[in-house]
């Protein structure tokens, strides 16, 4: 199957870092069709010539188990071309259209990987160039929008010209093998579905912490913070994820259904919730690995009196019968004690003990994303008691857990979750797309957060680079008798 995939934003950050280097795996690999194109997009003065040894450049500063070496990036070389480009001016889209018109390629993808304000036009003008041509499928970055209002409008943009099943919404977080994995744990398996509810569930934590900071992306980050960052996306689709009821087929809108479901549940805002059960943060100068950082104000790009968030800690419901009562917990944050993205699950304790447990004791099922990829179920068992335990009239358990470590598994070569995705773009499959229903429904939901942020001039709560975040998340929590994983 020949294809060309035009990537707007070719010399951009996300192009080298991410998704050149996922398509030089599927072609390391062997999945990437042959007969394709990858056409870098920019406004720079590049011969193809020159694109080329860009790239290569960029390709030494991808990590070593990942690059590749002069003869697999020769022939990898041979699919990039580069065509200048400015985005604004009609006349560079008809040239696009000439150079898709070279061969006629079964599929044509646009890969628009640029700044977020640009997505609209970009469509609008490709669709007035002709070039939204039935096989032609658009994949779209994250964030679509900055509130329910903006993201509407730029799915109107693009529906305009592209039918929904063309339009390729990426979240990458739906393309890592964990996230996939936890789907078949759920679908795959009797285990664990008959005790996936109230019943048996205490509450669900997903932690999705990164020891990194604003990094080079300080001006973006200062006007997007991480609700808008992380939560309205890639934690609302590990929660749906996990509170979907089993959709009736693997296809992509019987999933999506199911998703929007949990999104609709979700317990709409009230006052009172606002102010205890979201806590916001920006983190301060501190310590990551020993060496010290400094604080986001201080970090290139953001204003020195910047009140954007960098960290979030939220408590909501899903309001249907199989969740009602559940606390489901969310929290990401930069610059955090470690790099560790986890989602726990709670179960309830046993109804009637007839042994003695460790206080607070009960079964967890704890669903590693990264960096270790994989599952440990927590039990209780009757360990070996030095001190003559067994004749004790009261038998204590203690804690052991089954450890299952994917990568170990199932080796390292498993595929990326932007080579996943860019191989489902290519083959038109839209599972692990998001739909903008979906889309629509999480903006909603996170609307009432920034807007009670945008009322409270309080701003953030500080914590000191290194750190879990302010305190204030560990007592939102345990107002509910529950704590963070790592404190219990
Ligand atoms: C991106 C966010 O969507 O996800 C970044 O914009 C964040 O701020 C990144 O660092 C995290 O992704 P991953 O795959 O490294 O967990």
């Amino acid at each position: 199957m020949s294809f060309d995939l035009v990537l707007f934003g070719g010399t951009g950050d996300l192009a080298w870092r991410k998704l050149l280097p996922a398509l030089f795996q599927a072609f390391r690999h062997g999945s990437l069709p042959p007969g394709g194109r990858i056409i870098g997009v920019a406004r720079d003065e590049l011969s193809d010539e020159q694109y080329r040894a860009l790239i290569r450049s960029r390709f030494e500063q991808v990590e070593l188990a990942k690059r590749p070496s002069p003869e697999e990036f020769s022939r990898f070389a041979a699919l990039l071309h580069f065509l200048r480009m400015d985005l604004s001016r009609p006349q560079d889209y008809q040239r696009l259209a000439a150079t898709l018109r070279e061969r006629r390629a079964e599929t044509v993808m646009m890969y628009v990987a640029t700044a977020p304000s640009l997505f609209a036009a970009v469509c609008e003008q490709l669709a007035g160039a002709g070039l939204n041509t039935p096989e032609t499928r658009i994949v779209l970055e994250k964030p679509l929008g900055h509130d329910v209002a903006s993201n509407r409008e730029i799915n109107a943009t693009v529906r305009r010209g592209f039918g929904e099943n063309q339009i390729f919404r990426i979240d990458h977080y739906l393309g890592k093998p964990s996230v996939q994995n936890l789907f078949a744990l759920r679908f795959g398996n009797v285990l664990f579905e008959p005790l996936w509810r109230r019943e048996t569930i205490a509450n669900i934590q997903i932690t999705l912490a990164e020891d990194l900071g604003a990094e080079k992306r300080g001006a973006f980050y200062d006007s997007t913070g991480a609700l808008r960052d992380m939560v309205q996306n890639h934690a609302l689709q590990l929660l749906c994820a996990l509170a979907m009821e089993p959709p009736i087929n693997a296809h992509a809108d019987a999933i999506r259904d199911e998703k929007l479901k949990v999104l609709r549940s979700l317990r709409p805002w009230v006052p009172e919730a606002l102010g205890q059960h979201v806590v916001r943060g920006q983190y301060t100068a501190g310590t990551i690995g020993g060496e010290p950082v400094r604080g986001y104000r201080e970090e290139p790009g953001v204003d020195p009196r910047s009140t954007s968030e960098t960290f979030v800690a939220l408590r909501t419901e899903i309001a249907n019968w199989r969740w009602a009562g559940v606390p489901f917990y969310i929290r990401t944050g930069k610059r955090l004690a470690a790099s560790d993205a986890r989602i726990v699950v709670n179960f309830r304790p046993a109804p009637h003990a007839i042994f003695q447990s460790p206080t607070g004791a009960a079964n967890r099922l704890v669903i590693n994303l990264q960096p270790r990829d994989g599952l440990e179920l927590h039990l209780l068992a009757q360990g070996q008691d030095s001190r003559g335990g067994a004749r004790r009239a009261v038998q204590s358990l203690t804690q052991v857990h089954l450890d299952l470590d994917f990568e170990k598994r199932f080796g390292s070569e498993r595929v990326g979750a932007y080579e996943r995705l860019l191989l489902d773009v290519i083959d038109g499959r839209l599972n692990l797309f998001v739909r903008s229903d979906e889309q629509e429904e999480a903006w909603r939901w996170v609307e009432p957060v920034l807007e009670h942020w945008q009322a409270d001039t309080s701003g953030p709560r500080s914590y000191a680079a290194g750190t879990w975040g302010p305190s204030a998340a560990s007592a939102m929590i345990a107002r509910d008798g529950h704590c963070w994983s790592e404190e219990c």
